[in-house]
């Protein structure tokens, strides 16, 4: 599902990430780890294209990312789903319509119950006419991933899924994640919070100092 081959990017005279190289198999559910500023969230832009490397190359699915022209980079967005602290909830526009937002631009057919289906999977679909300031935290961020799954992509990105929550609303999140991953969809989560991971038997990749190191 997604492939790095010796993939290096640096930010001006940063050097990021130095060499790395990995495969994640579809229907798997892997960690990414290491230190702020490790370059996590660089590596999950990477896959999106939010960032371009500067060697190696990437695939995701059947799309060679590393070569994709920007017409392109539309139909390999779609096939993923995107949970990071930068994509807020649209503050005016209620649930149900900040989950079907992506679906409208792409003039999907079936709105209606596409967006119900993700609410229900996040346990919210009696919040759908709620605006998002009145819900909690925790209920915003099962928004974000209601929003996430929508479209039923093959791959999910997370970025700090966790962060701002209560370690209990946390743990929901998490289970969340795991339910979606459990239906077939390839996850990939990246956190410096080791919480999450402590009792899990999935992969853990960990970026330490621009290496990738795979725990065994
Ligand atoms: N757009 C950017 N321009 C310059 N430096 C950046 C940019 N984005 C991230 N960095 C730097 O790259 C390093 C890795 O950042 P990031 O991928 O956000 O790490 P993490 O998600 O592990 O905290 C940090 O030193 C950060 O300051
Ligand atoms: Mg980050």
């Amino acid at each position: 599902m997604v492939i790095f081959n010796n993939v290096v990017k640096y930010y001006e005279n940063l050097k990021v990430l130095r060499d790395i190289s990995f495969q994640i198999t579809k229907g798997e559910m892997v960690f990414v780890t290491g230190p702020t500023g490790s370059g996590k969230t660089t590596l999950l832009k990477l896959i999106y294209l939010a960032e371009k490397p500067d060697e190696g190359e990437i695939t995701v699915g059947d799309f060679k990312v590393t070569s994709l022209k920007k017409s392109e980079i539309p139909y390999l967005r779609r096939n993923i789903g995107i949970i990071f602290q930068d994509f807020k909830l649209i503050k005016n526009m209620t649930v149900f319509d900040n989950v079907a937002l992506s679906l409208r631009i792409k003039k999907e057919k079936d709105i209606k119950n596409l967006v119900y289906e993700a609410l229900k999977k996040v346990h919210l679909r009696h919040k759908a006419d709620s605006y998002p300031k009145i819900l909690s935290g925790g209920e915003q961020q099962r928004v974000v991933i209601a929003r996430a799954i929508v479209a039923k992509p093959e791959l999910i990105l997370a970025d700090e899924p966790t962060a701002n929550l209560d370690p209990n609303t946390a743990t929901a999140i998490m289970q969340l994640i795991n339910e979606i991953n459990l239906q077939g969809t390839t996850v990939i989560i990246a956190t410096h919070y080791r919480e999450l991971f402590r009792n899990t038997w999935k992969r853990i990749l960990r970026i330490d100092e621009g290496n990738l190191i795979e725990r065994a």
